[in-house]
């Protein structure tokens, strides 16, 4: 099976620290795989996702994005495939404010010139989904919290991305609805066959994932 998501020699330091925060990561993302990422505060795991969804640049080493090496890339390639490729989901969801749920989630097909109504009604049926039909036309702010990572996790899917990198996606979030949305998150992968790398400190929800591994000393380990 094809690698959607690869990086090998992955190293990151950063100007002004004087230890390597990644240390020669090497990794391999298959279709439909998810893999989880523990590790404690500052070991790297949000370093690591931004490298492997090409938001930063490693100091060494090389991340392949469906067989794209992206350090030879320009940023608009780099930018296009991000964009058709990937979906990120955050600890907090980044809705824009002045846009109902619908008009969120359409955003990225609309930015990949999609047009209006193919893009709203694409939008609908990922609300739907995420069990949200009846907040399409809400205001984030009109919205719980995990109603809007519901609105956020749609916004991530809906290009029907090869690969979702999802950043604490339930950091923010009390026990219960924790787990209803990644349950959520971890369904809606599986049916898209979405790969899916999710960083949290959730041991319980980490175990929920086919592989874990652990970051420290800027290496990765597989553990279980
Ligand atoms: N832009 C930056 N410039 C300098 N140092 C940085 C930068 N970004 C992160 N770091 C440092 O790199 C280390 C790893 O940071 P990172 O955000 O990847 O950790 P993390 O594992 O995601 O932590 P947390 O669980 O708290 O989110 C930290 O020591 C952090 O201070
Ligand atoms: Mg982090």
């Amino acid at each position: 099976m094809s690698s959607i998501i690869r990086c090998e020699g992955l190293t990151k330091t950063y100007t002004g620290l004087d230890v390597a925060v990644l240390n020669g990561i090497n990794l391999n993302i298959k279709k439909s795989e998810q893999i989880a990422i523990v590790g404690a505060s500052g070991s790297g795991k949000s370093t690591l996702l931004h490298l492997l969804g090409g938001l930063d640049t490693p100091s060494s080493g090389e991340v392949e994005l469906l067989g794209n090496n992206l350090n030879q890339l320009s940023e608009a390639r780099k930018g296009q495939i991000r964009n058709d490729s990937l979906g990120f989901v955050y600890q907090f969801h980044h809705l824009l404010p002045e846009f109902t749920a619908i008009e969120n989630v359409a955003m990225p097909l609309l930015i990949g010139r999609m047009p209006r109504e193919q893009a709203l009604s694409a939008a609908k049926d990922m609300l739907d989904k995420v069990g949200m039909t009846h907040r399409v036309e809400h205001m984030p702010s009109e919205l719980s919290g995990g109603e809007r990572q519901r609105v956020a996790l749609a916004r991530a899917l809906v290009t029907e991305p090869a690969a979702i990198l999802a950043d604490e996606p339930t950091g923010n979030l009390d026990r219960v609805t924790a787990n209803q949305v990644f349950n959520l998150l971890v369904e809606i992968n599986a049916v898209l066959k979405t790969s899916l790398v999710v960083v949290t400190h959730d041991l319980t929800l980490a175990a929920k994932m086919h592989k874990q591994f652990k970051l420290e000393d800027g290496k990765l380990a597989a553990f279980s």
